[in-house]
């Protein structure tokens, strides 16, 4: 890996402007959720999201590679669209890049997401919570220092790398038939240990990827009363629009912001499509 290649190369775009869209991006169609809860919490912005479906998925791929995806995709929103921001939509980018972007990109704010443990350790009343990520996201440092930073909280993380179902969901959420998706489901939390609201039992359940939230209705079925599901897309929102806001960067209200949203794809665009009509209003396109 070429660090300074990614720095020196990235480092020669304009000072961001408020009048131009904020730039999202994920290995697929799971940063459509955080789009959405982005659009609601700043509905005078504009996005550009771009789904790395080329190179999906990213979760059991090595950390250098999802670094070097990401620097090529945070690349190209700037030079292609000017992006005034960048929201990384996708917990494992999040803890492969966020640094190294932050660190080559100095005056581009961005956003990341990561496992809602805090809120988590919060919520939970029997102190078991479990924790479902891609590989990549619960063996990276910056997942270790989150973590290893609850070190006081008595919680205790029940952590679950569901191999294989950011994959199926990118193939079967916008279809009929989610069969593969509900079984992985079912596996996943199965090996986590007993959910439930007594002593000892997992009460509180982290969705640590993004595209795991696009099936909310799998985990429900599953989960039922059990656990309380976690889903930390609207704190994201939140987040990007205090970043905004201190830089000045907020889009003028007063002036027209169309089109809104504008998306792109590294490979295939049906996917994407179909889950922008199902998943992101479509009043807003
Ligand atoms: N949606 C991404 C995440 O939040 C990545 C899923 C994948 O490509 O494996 O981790």
């Amino acid at each position: 890996m070429n660090n300074s290649k990614g720095a020196s190369g990235l480092k020669q775009y304009p000072a961001p402007a408020s009048h131009t869209p904020i730039g999202v991006f994920d290995s697929g169609i799971g940063g459509l959720g955080v789009l959405r809860a982005l659009m609601a919490e700043l509905p005078h912005e504009r996005f550009v999201y771009l789904a790395d479906n080329a190179h999906a998925p990213y979760g059991e791929r090595g950390q250098d590679f999802v670094l070097e995806r990401a620097r090529a995709l945070a690349g190209r929103l700037l030079r292609e669209h000017a992006i005034k921001a960048l929201v990384v939509a996708c917990n494992t980018a999040t803890a492969a890049a966020v640094r190294a972007l932050r660190a080559e990109l100095g005056q581009l704010p961005i956003v990341g997401i990561e496992p809602a443990l805090k809120p988590a350790a919060a919520a939970s009343r029997t102190g078991h919570i479990g924790v479902l990520a891609t590989r990549g996201t619960l063996q990276s440092a910056k997942f270790q220092e989150l973590l290893h930073g609850l070190g006081h909280h008595p919680a205790r993380f029940h952590l679950r790398a569901c191999d294989g179902l950011a994959d199926a969901i990118e193939k079967e959420a916008v279809g009929a038939d989610c069969a593969r998706t509900a079984e992985l489901i079912g596996e996943h939390i199965a090996a986590l240990g007993a959910l439930g609201r007594s002593a000892g039992q997992i009460d509180t359940l982290v969705l640590g990827c993004t595209h795991y939230p696009l099936v909310w209705p799998l985990w429900q079925q599953r989960v039922a009363d059990a656990a309380t599901l976690l889903d930390p897309a609207a704190a994201v929102a939140r987040q990007c629009r205090r970043v905004l806001a201190e830089r000045g960067l907020l889009h003028p209200p007063h002036l027209a912001a169309a089109p809104l949203i504008q998306w792109l794809a590294t490979g295939s665009p049906q996917t994407v499509q179909a889950a922008v009509a199902r998943w992101v209003s479509v009043e807003r396109l």
